[in-house]
């Protein structure tokens, strides 16, 4: 089973209408890989500007609220993500479920909204630096999987990031054995929850301080099937180096 790569930027509370130029130059440079999926994850009100600015490419919301619609001041459902054009969304990610205490059954709950919009999910995982120095990394990361991911769905529209917390923002990185070992983990953890079929078919993203020059190692680590970039995703000369590492593997 061939996984095309899949390189997503998540620019987090990041990006103005300026910034489009940035997402057109990125989606311009990316059609130069027809090997890799490239998607752009803006804050949601730039969502609408940047599928007129590029228009065919793959942009996504950050994050989205578990019911379609209701009484949720400030929040933005699924249906209205896919509304304002986009494909996928994010769920999960650790600076929401540490700083707005969102679970696993909250993130299971937005993912299945999620797919049942229509949209394509990447669901965040990943332990805080404590759980990985005590040796308890991989047993805390299958549980978030066992926790959040949803009871039935497509497996080509379900990606995993996982993403080390200790390694987000912070230049740190893992060994290239230990993101291997940790993928391998997730997707025998698929593999039962969900089936072997989809657990082949499932793309497993690196996250965590990736850059042109990390990329290719990491990328070309076992399970590793792409990357979800945070800082490094706001210019085309940052991002645009990592597509290139993800297409020359
Ligand atoms: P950095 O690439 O800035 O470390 O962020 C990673 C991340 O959180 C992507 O979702």
């Amino acid at each position: 089973m061939t996984r095309r790569k899949y390189v997503v930027g998540n620019w987090k509370m990041n990006g103005l209408i300026a910034a489009l130029d940035e997402a057109k130059a990125i989606f311009a440079a990316a059609e130069a890989h027809s090997s890799v999926d490239v998607a752009l994850c803006p804050p949601f009100t730039l969502i609408g500007a940047m599928v007129a600015a590029a228009p065919g490419a793959a942009v996504g919301g950050q994050d989205c609220h578990a019911s379609a619609s209701g009484a949720f001041t400030g929040s933005v459902a699924a249906p209205m993500l896919a509304d304002a054009g986009a494909s996928l969304v994010i769920v999960g990610h650790s600076e929401r479920r540490e700083g707005f205490d969102e679970s696993d059954a909250d993130v299971r709950a937005k993912a299945e909204a999620a797919l049942a919009a229509g949209l394509s999910v990447i669901l965040c995982v990943g332990e805080p630096r404590a759980v990985r120095e005590s040796g308890g990394a991989i047993a805390y990361v299958l549980a978030q999987v066992a926790g959040s991911l949803p009871g039935d769905f497509d497996p080509a529209r379900l990606a995993i990031a996982y993403e080390p917390i200790w390694a987000i923002g912070t230049g740190l990185v893992p060994t290239v054995a230990d993101v291997a070992d940790m993928h391998g983990a997730i997707r025998a953890k698929l593999g039962e929850q969900a089936g072997s079929d989809a657990a082949r078919v499932m793309r497993i993203l690196y996250g965590g301080s990736v850059n042109g020059e990390n990329a290719a190692e990491l990328l070309g680590a076992g399970d590793v099937d792409g990357a979800l970039v945070g800082g490094a995703s706001l210019t085309a000369a940052k991002f645009a180096p990592i597509v290139e590492a993800a297409a020359s593997l």
